[in-house]
């Protein structure tokens, strides 16, 4: 069922509490695609990644080849797996060391320690790394949608995503502002360029204007995408324990809110019906009232669940 309707969509959203099994199903959903010959990226947003790990190998801020059908080859081949985590703090510093240039140049000598300083606490300043992480997510999106049949983002713990969600929205009418004051320099500055001003400001002003545009398109495209029920949707993981099924019901009327689709629950880590009846009896009724308006997948305890060969069974289930 799960994977029926994945088949379908461009992205998909793998939330839930911390430690329900979000990467392991990102993965295995992600394999479980392109064994059906789909070219899919698999994302990790949560900065303590562990995607890497399940799958055995270095992952970074590059996407690299996990998985591929016997006989393809080459990035973005049918029936692959490709992955990438991505690392906000490299987005930070790019932009922070661009801005410095800037800065250096156009401030006079005796300004630049203050600059510096400047700088430096704003790569601490609060929204600083929510922003980065929000950029490179986008970006990712974009180049995921453009080369890949399916992206499959394995998010962080549940609140920093759904925040996450709801901010392209913000950024999109921020971007918006800023590209307004823009086209008003942008006039002063030709303005200033006729009456014999330099030639370095507009080039650069046009830089920062084709930078601005890029980022608002890639900013529409992210809220676009996740309010397209037939393009994305979002799958909350959870373990059939009161706790996490409680959040479970708090991250669906969420996502609600925000008009992002949810797709699917997975009960993970469910309890052998015939070694422990009783606690699965438990687990059972827990999900009896856990109706969330979408399908519930269940996925069975698996033992040693890292590396290709654990994910296939896990892929295995969800076919
Ligand atoms: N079906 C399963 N059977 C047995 N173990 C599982 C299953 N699913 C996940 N696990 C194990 O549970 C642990 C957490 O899984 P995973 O890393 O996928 O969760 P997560 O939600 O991504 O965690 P985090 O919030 O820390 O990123 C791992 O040790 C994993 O091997
Ligand atoms: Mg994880």
């Amino acid at each position: 069922m799960l994977l029926t309707d994945a088949a379908t969509r461009h992205a998909i959203f793998v939330g839930g509490k911390g430690g329900v099994g979000k990467t392991s199903i990102a993965s295995s959903l992600a394999l479980a695609r392109a064994q059906q010959g789909a070219r899919v990226l698999v994302v990790s947003t949560d900065p303590a990644h562990n995607l890497g790990h399940l799958w055995e190998r270095p992952i970074g801020d590059d996407i690299v080849t996990l998985w591929r059908a016997d006989g393809q080859e080459g990035a973005g081949t049918p029936g692959c797996v490709d992955g990438i985590e991505i690392d906000p703090a490299r987005t930070v510093d790019a932009h922070l060391a661009a801005v410095s240039t800037t800065m250096t140049r156009m401030l006079p000598e005796r300004l630049h320690r203050a600059a510096r300083d400047h700088l430096e606490s704003a790569r601490k300043a609060p929204g600083t790394y929510e922003a980065a992480v929000l950029e490179r997510v986008a970006e990712t999106l974009e180049t995921g949608l453009d080369r890949y049949d399916l992206v499959v983002f394995d998010t962080a713990p549940s609140g920093h995503t759904l925040h996450l969600l709801s901010m392209p929205e913000a950024m999109t009418d921020w971007t918006e502002k800023l590209l307004a004051n823009r086209d008003r320099s942008e006039r002063f500055s030709v303005a200033y360029g006729a009456l014999g001003g330099t030639k370095d400001t507009s080039d650069r002003d046009a830089e920062l204007r084709r930078m601005l545009l890029r980022r608002r398109a890639r900013f529409s495209l992210m809220r676009d995408t996740l309010a397209d029920p037939r393009r994305t949707g979002f799958v909350i993981v959870t373990v059939a324990e009161p706790m996490p099924v409680a959040e479970s019901r708090e991250v669906a009327s969420q996502l609600e809110s925000l008009g992002v689709t949810l797709m699917g629950v997975v009960a993970n880590r469910l309890s052998p019906a015939e070694l422990m009846p009783v606690r699965r009896e438990r687990e059972e009724a827990l999900l009896a009232n856990l109706d969330l308006g979408a399908p519930i997948t269940r996925i069975p305890l698996i033992d040693e669940l890292v590396g290709l060969a654990a994910l296939e069974r896990l892929a295995g289930v969800l076919a």
